[in-house]
């Protein structure tokens, strides 16, 4: 197999090669003079292929680069090609809150299944549902146990917070492998406004805990800032926040902080800097050799 890195793998195409030791190659890109992106495949070498791109922002200039490298290889007869997405873009429009919406996650797993990818693979995206219409091979990564190998050294007395009851599975499994408790928060969002408010509170008393907010995506801040405010009323000693996409829009790094978060815990599907990074190129490279 030969890894192919995108302009948008945050370095995880040559880890993830490094890892299998297999062939490697970067993909040329650069801009054209108007914005539009231009790709170029290095020489490849045999006849099996992943194609390293996440679709962190901006998501839909790397998504259509994705596409353009993945249409560069079937150009070159290539046939066995496995798309590796560590962050999938619009996972979160997965209905239709308001009438007339686009299903944005749709869109984009129809665009992958046509586009003649053997294989998608993903890190946790925000719900597995919309994946059973994906018509070709897909595999799911939960990084989970990587999570809670990483948390456990650096937090002695855990409590799992889930941000709606939606995603308390997510952090039950988080909780086992930490051998602690956990509990939810319910939200809701303004869909004008995207502010986020609670609708119900946890009813565990936190004293002493150390509070481990647990999401799938941070992006704007607010749900982990709601959440962040809710564990220290309730007595949280420090609250931790950890999720596996960092999307980090606008200034939801100062606003968590402000909120009382102490740390930021989350992968690298997503460039971010200030937080403790996860590796999750090496369950990337366990899937890609696995069936
Ligand atoms: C939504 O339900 C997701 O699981 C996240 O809670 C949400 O996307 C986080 O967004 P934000 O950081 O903007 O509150």
């Amino acid at each position: 197999m030969m890894v192919l890195e995108g302009p948008a793998a945050n370095g995880m195409g040559k880890s993830i090669a490094g890892r299998l030791s297999c062939d490697f190659g970067k993909i040329e890109h650069k801009l054209f003079p108007d914005g539009e992106s231009y790709i170029r495949m290095p020489p490849v070498i045999g006849d099996s292929f992943a194609v390293v791109q996440s679709t962190y922002a901006p998501s839909e200039k790397h998504l259509v680069e994705l596409l353009f490298m993945i249409d560069a290889l079937r150009d070159m007869n290539k046939k066995e090609i496995t798309a590796v997405v560590p962050y999938l873009a619009y996972s979160r429009q997965d209905r239709r809150f308001r009438e007339g919406e686009a299903i944005s996650i749709n869109t984009v797993l129809r665009l992958l299944a046509d586009s003649g990818i053997g294989r998608l693979i993903t890190v946790e995206p925000h719900r597995k549902e919309p994946f059973s219409s994906f018509s070709g091979k897909y595999t799911v990564i939960d990084p989970v146990e990587k999570f809670a190998e990483v948390l456990s050294e650096r937090i002695k007395s855990p409590f799992i917070i889930a941000t709606d009851e939606g995603d308390m599975e997510r952090a039950k499994r988080l909780a086992d492998l930490m051998e602690c408790d956990y509990d939810f928060i319910e939200k809701e969002r303004d869909p004008d406004s995207n502010q986020v408010s609670a609708v119900s509170s946890i009813n565990s008393d936190l004293s002493g805990k150390e509070a481990v907010i647990y999401d799938d995506v941070i992006s704007t801040g607010g749900t982990i800032e709601l959440a962040a405010k809710i564990a220290i009323s309730n007595g949280a000693a420090k609250a931790v926040a950890v999720a596996s996409h960092l999307v980090m829009a606008g200034n939801a790094y100062e606003r968590m902080i402000s909120a009382g978060i102490s740390e930021i815990y989350g992968s690298n599907t997503v460039p971010f800097s200030r937080c403790h990074v996860i590796d999750v190129s090496g369950l990337i490279a366990e899937t890609l050799v696995s069936e």
